[in-house]
């Protein structure tokens, strides 16, 4: 993989990168400020402040600040009571982060195809999955783990209702969704991650905000936030003798990051009007062209967080040959996830529908999407893509 093809590095000299961090004086003076208070580490007054600001800024009641996204997806089905040998849903069109912690916990990945209007979960396969449970009398699963790719919600409406009808949690894994929401149907005003009992969102360096890594819980339930808390600090008991009352984890954000992430935070509203304004300049410039642009729903707002095409197979031409004449001209554009059926650890899960995810996987094309991207540089891009359709 070129320097230019990873999320979050810069390209080579000359090269469009994919997706930077915005870093700017703020996050400097924040994260200076975080070293010389000496509170280096997880205890520390930025990673409260950054929680507290988190909470309010998505509109839930609690937030927990941890290591990373894949910790917070991790704990949060420790939370939702996932154990060995459970069952756990979970899109299959999406990164690797989001599954890993269903196997950490000895539970089986059960994993539902993508719709194409959303390019997320398949509310109708999940609800063909659940009755087919009830109808045969198999366990339902523990947890239905929605993700929110590339910064477009899933359609949640439809897989709240029939979770509820079979009591099954909701995880949202936001982690690519910061800033996203719904302004229409029974969640609107929501924004991804506050609607299932619990979810999680990512800090890594690609993400709209960053705290180098670092991710989030959030939820509106006060024990299960407590427990959070409990079991990313170690589940150390106030107490002077190092009493852990069950198995903890080291999974606290450091002070330095919730200095970065704080600062972030303060800038996503700026950061979110950039995606929106690099997702409608690509719009406008490639709607001619022999491509399917990113989904557009009513009432799914999304961010944009990437923008991602999807190529025809024309001539024999595909999105490998796109990727190599972008690539040719110093664009650092990227394929999409390969499904997680189609990964060797989870190959063997049971798998609900699967060509969809594939399609995406086969013909997806991010382009550069970083929140600075100057108007020349996404018009040597546009130039770069139409050129390909000549
Ligand atoms: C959808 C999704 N889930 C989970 C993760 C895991 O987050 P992290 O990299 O912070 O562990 C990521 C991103 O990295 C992601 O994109």
């Amino acid at each position: 993989m070129s320097e230019a093809h990873a999320p979050g590095a810069r390209g080579a000299e000359g090269t469009i990168p994919l997706a930077v961090p915005n870093i700017g004086e703020l996050e400097r003076r924040y994260v200076l400020e975080a070293v010389d208070s000496g509170f280096v580490s997880s205890v520390g007054p930025f990673v409260a402040e950054f929680e507290r600001r988190f909470a309010a800024r998505v509109g839930a009641r609690h937030a927990v600040a941890c290591s990373s996204g894949t910790a917070a997806i991790h704990v949060g089905l420790i939370l939702l009571g996932v154990e060995r040998g459970d069952d756990v849903v979970c899109s299959d069109f999406t990164f690797v982060g989001s599954v890993a912690p269903i196997a950490y916990l000895g539970a089986r990945p059960v994993l539902v195809d993508s719709e194409e209007r959303t390019w997320n979960v398949d509310p109708e396969l999940l609800a063909g999955e659940l009755d087919r449970r009830a109808a045969t009398g198999e366990p339902m699963p523990k947890v239905v783990e929605v993700v929110h790719a590339l910064g477009q919600p899933a359609a949640l409406e439809p897989v709240m209702q029939v979770c509820e009808r079979y009591g099954v949690a909701v995880l949202e894994d936001a982690a690519e969704s910061l800033g996203a929401g719904w302004s229409g149907g029974r969640f609107a005003g929501k924004q991804t991650g506050t609607v299932g009992a619990i979810g999680c969102f990512s800090f890594n360096g690609n993400k709209i905000a960053t705290t180098g890594g670092g991710g989030m819980i959030v939820t509106d339930d006060d024990a299960l936030a407590a427990r959070a808390r409990h079991l990313t600090t170690q589940a150390k008991v106030p107490d002077v003798g190092y009493l852990h009352d069950e198995v903890g984890y080291n999974y606290r954000l450091t002070n330095i990051a919730a200095g970065l992430g704080l600062a972030q935070l303060e800038r996503l509203d700026e950061f979110v009007r950039a995606k929106h304004r690099i997702a409608d300049r690509y719009d406008a410039a490639l709607t001619d062209l022999p491509l399917v642009l990113p989904p557009r729903v009513e009432g799914l707002d999304a961010t944009y967080w990437l923008y991602s095409v999807l190529v025809p197979d024309t001539d024999g031409r595909g999105r490998d040959d796109l990727l190599a004449h972008l690539a040719e001209r110093g664009v650092g554009a990227r394929a999409l996830w390969r499904p997680l059926h189609l990964q060797p650890p989870y190959a063997e899960s049971r798998v609900v529908g699967g060509q969809v995810g594939a399609s995406l996987f086969e013909r997806g094309v991010s382009l550069p999407c970083a929140t600075e991207l100057t108007e020349s540089d996404q018009d040597r891009v546009i130039d770069a893509v139409r050129s390909f359709f000549d």
